[in-house]
């Protein structure tokens, strides 16, 4: 007997002919035939011909309405024009210049007068970067060399932080590191506790165990990316809050996914709580490459700012010092494109009608499922959703991936297959660019494929 996957993988191959062919010559030139591993799927990945607005088309003509919108970087949607103008006009003045711009200073400007607690900031070429760095400015402002992260929280691709993100092991109040995948040293895991997700009790006795030794704990306020948009808790992170503060500890929000999306505030909106440092990305390049870190100005102008030139024979205080520089760092097309999207997103309305957007799927799919006859479990807040396939609520990384991945993964590939586009397993994003058919449609698909599903569970 056919599976449901089975089905939706063959409508997919039916209709994706010319991104098969691609594949077979891409992968001769670049390994997987993709440029990044999140970008392959199976059975072949898809080849995109042009994107515009809430939509691409792929080589083969096929339309597809993406929730994927740049794994949450395009909230406006593709090629915004209003951004495209600006872009065009720095294209000509210059797309590598080395010297200071006035977009990065305007960049920096309004993200700092709209999140609160950050002071200062620095400019980097990604997300994994900022993170990295903001790691490093935390270890050389308390000199202590072990950091702190959640199980389940994805904080980029780099080796010290790809430690039990989509993998566990151990107790679940007291995970063990396991390392993210091959390559990675293992003298890493020396380095790095492992915290349980949304449990303040036992986080905060870790945090004790390890005081002397924290730099930092680091967290993703809402679990993106392997957590599919789930929110921590408000008491949790109030106690991270007190604990890092007490014991002298840099409490890090990795904002990649959040900042700018759930409000001009980020995070603060929903948990109010100001963090020591904060790591950006996505969003505030505006569809170009960006990340930055940030956050108190005594921290950044101990470890970051350079010594002026009073200080600067002081050997000492230039050993407080981090290296954080780039080629690309706040490289003119990024922080043009950045600021012409803040100002978008500064005019009202806009997060009401993409929270108001998500929250009409995550219902809608609820919804559906249950008239069907699917136990699901549908995470996410404000422009974000996930759907797992489980009859208890899913409140950790465990819980998802004990969760009946088959199903979930049968459920991506039917949405694709039906024009509605994200990878397996991945978190989904309204945008700007999404209208009320775009909604309809998602969720006349999403009860197509629950409906072929269920014709398979029977
Ligand atoms: C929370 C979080 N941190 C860091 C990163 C890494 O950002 P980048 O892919 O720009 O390196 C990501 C990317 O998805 C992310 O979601």
């Amino acid at each position: 007997m056919t599976t449901a996957r089975e089905v939706f993988e063959k409508q997919y191959v039916s209709r994706t002919r010319k991104s098969r062919q691609m594949y077979e010559e891409a992968r001769h030139y670049l390994a997987g035939g993709v440029p990044g591993g999140a970008r392959y799927r199976r059975p072949y990945p898809l080849y995109v011909k042009e994107a515009k607005g809430s939509k691409f088309w792929d080589v083969d003509g096929n339309e597809y309405i993406d929730i994927l919108c740049g794994a949450g970087a395009a909230i406006l949607g593709h090629s915004p024009a209003s951004v495209m103008d600006t872009v065009r006009q720095q294209l000509d003045r210059g797309t590598i210049i080395q010297v200071t711009g006035e977009f990065v200073i305007e960049l920096a400007k309004k993200i700092t007068q709209h999140m609160a607690g950050m002071e200062l900031i620095r400019f980097v070429s990604s997300g994994s970067e900022g993170v990295h760095i903001a790691l490093r400015a935390a270890r050389a402002y308390t000199g202590r060399e072990k950091y702190a992260k959640f199980e389940g929280c994805y904080h980029g691709q780099l080796d010290n932080e790809l430690v039990s993100g989509a993998v566990f092991a151990g107790p679940g109040d007291n995970p063990e590191p396991v390392l993210g995948c091959a390559g990675i040293p293992k003298s890493i895991l020396n380095d790095t506790i492992i915290l349980p997700w949304n449990n303040a009790d036992a986080s905060v006795a870790l945090i004790r165990k390890h005081a002397k030794e924290l730099a930092a704990v680091i967290i993703e306020p809402v679990g993106g990316i392997y957590l599919g948009g789930m929110p921590a808790e408000r008491a949790f992170v109030e106690a991270l809050r007190k604990v890092t503060e007490q014991e002298g500890i840099v409490l890090i929000f990795d904002e990649v996914i959040t900042g700018f999306r759930l409000g001009l505030s980020g995070s603060y909106s929903i948990l109010g709580v100001i963090p020591d440092l904060r790591v950006l990305g996505k969003v505030i390049g505006g569809g170009f490459p960006i990340g930055a870190y940030g956050g108190r100005k005594d921290i950044m102008e101990k470890v970051v700012t350079p010594p002026g030139p009073a200080e600067a024979k002081d050997i000492a205080l230039r050993r407080q010092k981090i290296f954080s520089s780039g080629t690309f760092s706040g490289n003119p097309v990024s922080v043009a494109a950045g600021v012409a999207t803040l100002r978008e997103l500064e005019k009202p309305g806009f997060y009401e009608r993409i929270d108001g957007y998500g929250e009409r799927i995550r219902s809608g799919l609820r919804k559906m499922a249950m008239d069907i006859g699917l136990q699901i479990q549908v995470v996410g807040l404000r422009s974000l959703f996930s759907v797992h396939f489980s009859n208890h609520p899913v409140r950790n990384i465990r819980d998802i991936l004990n969760s009946d991945r088959e199903t979930a993964g049968a459920f991506y590939m039917g949405l694709v297959a039906n024009g509605v586009y994200v990878p397996e397993h991945h978190v989904a994003f309204t945008c700007g660019a999404h209208n009320d058919a775009d909604i309809g449609k998602i969720l006349e698909v999403s009860e197509k494929v629950f409906r072929e599903i269920k014709r398979h569970q029977a």
